[in-house]
């Protein structure tokens, strides 16, 4: 999601909505013919290009481009999200790019499913949502990791959201890395923290102003 420019106001709007993260995440998708650049992430490049591939699990794929990226790169991917039809486009990019297997989509919805634990990967970049607390996703996404395998969290940082975001009056709905960190390891499991950083990006807005933004990072090795 290296392009999010206009994602901010509709996560600002969710808080008016009635919960139903399917059907609102569906209109979000429905708007725009493409929602998001089709690149993966940058900080998933920077962050799983070292590790062994195994399997690993994207919660909150959207459309799709990190699953791909990791398929690319010889994962085995869980790919979930609560759109359909994110998840649809997601599996046509796939295909587009000749990828037949080694990604599974699923459709899910964070705020009553949980994932299955053991995979050596799980990524969640930039899940944010007013009604599915970031503390929660947290501790579902760790809980997913295997002994050995990696955690890695990508979000907007509070102090680094860009003027058109719309997010400047739920700053308390993102996190910083110390945040990532005093939060994980409070939970369960005993965790070394490979990185806990501030990376600054800039983006490119609606109108095709730029902004410098602020990535929190933060990749954990579960050791237990
Ligand atoms: C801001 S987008 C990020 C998508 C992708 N990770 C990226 O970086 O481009 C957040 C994604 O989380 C998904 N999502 C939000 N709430 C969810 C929930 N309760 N359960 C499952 N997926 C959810 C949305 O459908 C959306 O695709």
């Amino acid at each position: 999601m290296t392009h999010q420019h206009d994602g901010g106001a509709h996560l600002h709007n969710e808080t008016h909505h009635d919960g139903d993260a399917a059907q609102f995440w569906d209109e979000v998708y429905r708007e725009k013919a493409k929602r998001w650049s089709g690149n993966p992430n940058p900080q998933l490049i920077a962050e799983a290009t070292g590790l062994v591939p195994g399997t690993a699990l994207d919660l909150g794929c959207g459309e799709g481009a990190d699953a791909i990226w990791l398929a690319q790169h010889g994962w085995t991917v869980t790919a979930v999200d609560v759109s359909a039809v994110a998840l649809e486009r997601a599996a046509a990019h796939a295909a587009d790019v000749g990828i037949q297997d080694g990604i599974a989509w699923l459709r899910r919805d964070f705020a009553s499913w949980h994932p299955e634990e053991g995979f050596d990967l799980v990524s969640s970049q930039f899940l944010h949502s007013p009604i599915l607390p970031w503390r929660d996703s947290l501790a579902s996404a760790a809980a997913a990791v295997a002994p050995g395998g990696a955690l890695l969290v990508v979000g907007h940082h509070p102090d680094g959201l860009t003027p058109w975001s719309g997010h400047k009056d739920m700053k308390d709905k993102f996190f910083t890395p110390e945040d990532l960190v005093e939060a994980l390891t409070r939970g369960p499991g005993s965790w070394r923290i490979n990185v806990a950083d501030s990376r600054e990006r800039v983006v490119t807005g609606p109108e095709g102003q730029q902004a410098t933004t602020i990535d929190s990072v933060l990749r954990a090795t579960r050791r237990s």
